[in-house]
């Protein structure tokens, strides 16, 4: 075996080093072409396949994942010459902890668009996460050949230059939402330390709702720096605010600025007060617009952002893409250090009066390192009042939740 690689740069005949490799490498060809390959999640679902031949039959579709995998060494050093190792790990690679439907549509969002081209999943459900990475696997060609990983094991994780969090447990008939929060709280305490060990200086994206006690959670837990930890908060909910806005007047949803702050919840706050099409303020022209006096009844708009993602959930039993792309926004500007403007979820104390150690939506400037700057907003005293109001919510909710 150590005879390989001098055979492939010898001056030997081409005739005579043929059959050299041939006689050296049949045993190991016969032993490598079963034994060496890397076990898969399913080889642990379905036993150990040592002593098979792998077929199409053997299971659905890891049989064909190993026949694909499977490379001659003959073959390989014929048509390879090595100039030097890969790089591992590139400096784009995400993390998505959750392969459910929402940390699917973000795998999607991020690799449909390129906006990386190294992704890693995590999930406890092995069998749904190798078929979820088989699919992508397959799908490579199409999308410009992105590294994809998949993983029980946090292992996989390691070097990530973003780790998304999309796991979560759903709320079960009539359960109360301090409940929810404290099955979720339960499963980050297992996820983040690891996740934190293998990607130390990742910028954390939470996802999991209720997304902004999780954040917090996530920020207490991870023991990083809080401008690394930020919660995907109102973003999705500010584009749902402009795309009724723009539906209402005919333009692109792209084209109307405004913003919704406070929680990504019930108690969300749109802020009318900074609201323009092109730098026209709404409210020069209708002084008491987002206000129930509002006789054009704009305010309509903001109750029905709040409903939407219950209904979204209702007509379709969940929802999934505008919140992979609104994370996919969030990791653009991480990935290409934008320093882009976008409502996320963080470190309010002290912002507006806020007391409580808690995290909450404001417009954040974003970056490679995370949350760069927070916008000091201009709001009116009716917004404030609404903003302190959001915190008082979510602070309730948070309050009991042991972190220690
Ligand atoms: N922030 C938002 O705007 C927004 C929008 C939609 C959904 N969500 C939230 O995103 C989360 C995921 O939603 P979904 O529809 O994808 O749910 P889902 O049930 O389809 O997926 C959740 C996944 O998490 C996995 N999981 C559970 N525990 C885990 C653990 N310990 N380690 C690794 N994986 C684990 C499950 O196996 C499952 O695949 C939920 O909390 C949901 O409320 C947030």
């Amino acid at each position: 075996m150590v005879l390989l690689p001098l055979l492939s740069n010898s001056s030997l005949p081409t005739c005579l080093k043929n059959l050299a490799r041939v006689t050296l490498t049949r045993d190991f060809v016969r032993n490598q072409y079963i034994h060496n390959l890397p076990p898969t999640i399913l080889t642990k679902i379905i036993g150990n396949n040592k002593g098979k031949a792998f077929r199409k039959d053997a299971t659905s579709g890891s049989g064909v994942q190993r026949i694909v995998n499977f490379v001659s060494p003959c073959l390989r050093e014929d048509l390879l010459c090595k100039a030097s190792e890969p790089v591992r790990d590139c400096c784009h690679k995400v993390t998505i902890v959750g392969a459910g439907m929402v940390g699917v549509a973000l795998a999607n969002s991020l690799l449909f668009q390129r906006i990386t081209s190294h992704i890693a999943m995590v999930d406890v459900f092995p069998k749904k996460l190798e078929g979820e990475g088989m699919d992508y696997s397959h799908s490579s060609v199409f999308i410009g050949d992105p590294k994809i990983e998949y993983d029980t094991d946090f292992c996989v994780t390691s070097n990530s230059k973003v780790v998304a969090i999309c796991a979560g447990v759903k709320p079960v008939k009539g359960e109360t939402r301090l409940d929810l929060v404290k099955r979720n709280t339960e499963i980050l305490k297992t996820i983040i330390p690891p996740l934190v060990n293998y990607s130390p200086n990742a910028v954390f994206l939470i996802i999991s709702n209720p997304v902004d006690i999780l954040t917090w959670v996530t920020w207490k837990i991870s023991g990083l720096p809080v401008h690394q930890v930020i919660g995907s908060g109102t973003h999705l909910d500010s584009a749902r605010f402009r795309y009724l806005i723009a539906d209402r007047l005919g333009i692109a949803p792209s084209s109307v600025q405004a913003y919704i702050i406070g929680e990504h919840g019930d108690s969300m706050v749109p802020l009318w007060s900074g609201v323009n099409v092109a730098g026209v303020q709404f409210r020069d022209i209708i002084p008491n617009i987002g206000l129930e006096t509002d006789d054009e009844r704009w305010y309509e708009i903001a109750k029905h952002v709040v409903k939407l993602g219950a209904m979204v959930r209702c007509l379709k039993g969940y929802s999934n893409t505008a919140i992979g792309l609104s994370a996919a926004d969030i990791i653009i500007a991480v990935l290409r250090n934008t320093q882009a403007i976008i409502p996320v979820s963080t470190l309010v104390q002290g912002h507006h009066e806020v007391c409580h150690d808690m995290f909450l939506s404001l417009p954040c400037a974003i970056g490679e390192n995370g949350i760069t700057q927070i916008i000091r907003m201009h709001m009116t005293e009716f917004e404030k009042k609404a903003f302190q109001g959001s915190a008082n919510a979510v602070y309730n909710a948070q309050k009991d939740i042991k972190v220690g």
